[in-house]
């Protein structure tokens, strides 16, 4: 028996990287995926966001674990888009018991970091993106009568105050923190109903965020981020794997965590602790 048979995730961002990764883990372990993902570039963003495509190859990834997927196209900015994915998966499968907010984006190199805009799109995408994931979710959890697990994907970023301070990075930084404030909130709310909530915080993660070509020419012009980003714990040029996060996501939804609420989880090889 798998460690969350039977049950329905929804997840943002599930195209590719780390939500692609925790959808075939949690299908892997017996969890049908309601998921969405926007299958189109930011003007704010310097590398290309997921397609249609990663969307398509994601369905078919989950299928071979023997589980169902309901994927559609959808903007995590638009809560009407993010409702009408939950109400269409949930007639689908039934019931919804995980939410998992990961949608990201990293306006933080090239040009376009320092555009007003990259603040505002950081914190559309992931502050109010996270809101319109979760808040309009948990009335489905809850109808179940049978408890629930939220985890939202903040960063290392949502517990220090990194960066250059460009309009990108503090945009970044804002967003990540504030959701560690949604969490709180939603923890004290819904415990009395079994809905768990915590934050997850990684270190650098070896996705399509940071494997493009943008961020490597940024890297060769400003080579002392290295040094900033560097874990105190040996890693594969210094990233961990979109592998380890899901891991701890899994432990985080399924019984394992279930007196874990409210908490702020490091997957960091110790970056956040480092002096
Ligand atoms: N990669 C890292 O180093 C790292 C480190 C810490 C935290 N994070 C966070 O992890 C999460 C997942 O990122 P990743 O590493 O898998 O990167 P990724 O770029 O591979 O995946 C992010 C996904 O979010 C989707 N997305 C972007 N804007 C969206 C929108 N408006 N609506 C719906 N979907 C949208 C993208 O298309 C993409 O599929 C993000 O929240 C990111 O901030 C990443």
């Amino acid at each position: 028996m798998g460690r969350v048979e039977g049950k329905v995730a929804l997840i943002s961002g599930v195209a590719r990287g780390q939500g692609r990764s925790h959808a075939l883990r949690l299908a892997e372990e017996g969890a049908d995926i309601i998921g969405f993902d926007v299958c189109a570039n930011n003007d704010v963003v310097a590398y290309p966001l997921a397609t249609e495509d990663d969307l398509e190859e994601t369905g078919r990834l989950i299928e071979k674990f023997g589980r169902k997927s309901y994927l559609r196209k959808a903007d995590v900015r638009d809560i009407d888009a993010v409702k009408s994915v939950i109400e269409g998966g949930v007639t689908e499968f039934g019931r919804l018991d995980i939410v998992l907010a990961n949608a990201g984006i990293m306006p933080t190199i090239g040009d376009e970091c320092l555009l007003d805009s990259a603040y505002y799109q950081s914190i559309d995408v992931m502050l109010n993106g996270v809101y319109n994931t979760v808040y309009p979710a948990i009335p489905h959890i809850k109808a179940g009568d049978r408890g629930g697990a939220v985890v939202i994907t903040s960063s290392t970023a949502g517990l220090k105050g990194t960066g250059d301070g460009t309009s990108g990075v503090l945009g970044y930084v804002a967003a990540k923190h504030g959701v560690v404030g949604l969490m709180r909130a939603w923890a004290n709310a819904h415990a009395a109903d079994r809905i768990r909530v915590n934050t997850v915080h990684p270190a650098g993660v070896n996705t399509p965020m940071i494997l493009n070509q943008a961020f490597t020419d940024y890297v060769e012009s400003h080579p002392e981020i290295l040094d900033n980003v560097k874990n105190p714990l040996p890693t594969i040029d210094g990233l961990i794997d979109a592998n380890d996060v899901s891991n701890l996501v899994l432990h985080l939804v399924s019984d394992e965590g279930r007196f874990t609420t409210g908490a702020t989880m490091t997957v960091d090889a110790g970056f956040t602790n480092k002096i």
